[in-house]
């Protein structure tokens, strides 16, 4: 596996890849790579001759009170772990190579990235449509892969490279669980034991949720209600819980044909997300 760290190399071998009629798939990651990551670089395998893999904490999507500073930094064991899942190139850009200075050009996808964990996060989804824009003018991938976990980031990037015609086919990747059902998560490594333990209760209230609302339940407020009251009482903070509309991202109605049930709790200053679909009969 290749390392590169500057945009003028991962250019220059993205364009020879394809020059000899390869096809390139990348992976955007901000590092401290799990399980989750690497099931989307063998999806990415499966779609492409090449996968470029980036490894870049983004300062544009962290808000001011965030963990921009304190987030993991482990370039040398993603390395290793990338090489391994058969990665042909990481891009593992220094801030300064991605933000020679201040910016005035940004990419805000409006309406999809104002609520649910935009509500919370003022900003964010502008520095992950930002950063995400550049990540593909500068590998010119073919395919671009990313997780179901954050399926406000997936729906809001397809909704970009729509709008802003990206030559990218986007795929998304279903989401990565510990086998107590937590979704895998770098920030999951900023838990205490005793919150560890109680964690897998978002996808425990996801669950509830899918089977109510495929055994029939209609009043969607209420569930909402009882299960984020139910959350609350295993300590957590919930910033929302929502049964939307999987494709506006929006409350679902009875008349929605695909639904989501999406979750933002927060134990301590920890915050975990996470969604699961609901087949409508
Ligand atoms: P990061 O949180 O590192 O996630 C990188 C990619 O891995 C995203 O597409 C995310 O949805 C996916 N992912 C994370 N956990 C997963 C899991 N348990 N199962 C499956 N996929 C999972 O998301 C970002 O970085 C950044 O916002 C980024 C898109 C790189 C822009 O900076």
């Amino acid at each position: 596996m290749l390392t590169l760290h500057t945009i003028d190399e991962v250019r220059a071998q993205v364009r020879a890849w394809k020059a000899a009629g390869l096809r390139v798939a990348c992976v955007p990651t901000m590092g401290n790579l799990h399980a989750g990551h690497l099931r989307l670089v063998s999806v990415a395998r499966q779609h492409a001759d090449k996968v470029v893999a980036s490894v870049f904490v983004n300062p544009t999507q962290f808000g001011p009170n965030e963990d921009f500073d304190s987030y993991p930094r482990t370039l040398e064991t993603d390395r290793e772990k990338l090489a391994t899942a058969g990665t042909h190139l990481l891009f593992a850009p220094p801030v300064e190579e991605m933000y020679p200075g201040p910016s005035l050009t940004w990419v805000d996808v409006e309406q999809l990235g104002d609520h649910l964990c935009g509500a919370s996060r003022p900003g964010h989804f502008r520095g992950v449509s930002t950063v995400v824009s550049k990540l593909f003018h500068i590998m010119e991938p073919d395919v671009a892969c990313f997780g179901e976990k954050d399926y406000q980031q997936l729906a809001i990037i397809r909704r970009m490279v729509k709008d802003l015609c990206f030559a990218v086919e986007v795929v998304g990747v279903p989401t990565e669980r510990e086998s107590d059902g937590l979704a895998m998560s770098s920030r999951n490594g900023y838990l205490t034991p005793a919150q560890r333990a109680v964690a897998p209760q978002v996808h425990a209230h996801l669950l509830q949720a899918r089977d109510a609302l495929t055994s029939g339940e209609t009043d969607f407020d209420g569930l909402v209600a009882r299960l984020s009251g139910s959350l609350e009482t295993h300590g957590f903070q919930v910033d929302y819980l929502q049964i939307m509309d999987a494709a506006q991202l929006i409350p679902a109605t009875l008349e929605s044909r695909e639904i989501r049930v999406a979750v933002a709790a927060r134990l301590g200053k920890t915050r975990l997300i996470d969604n699961i679909a609901v087949a409508i009969v």
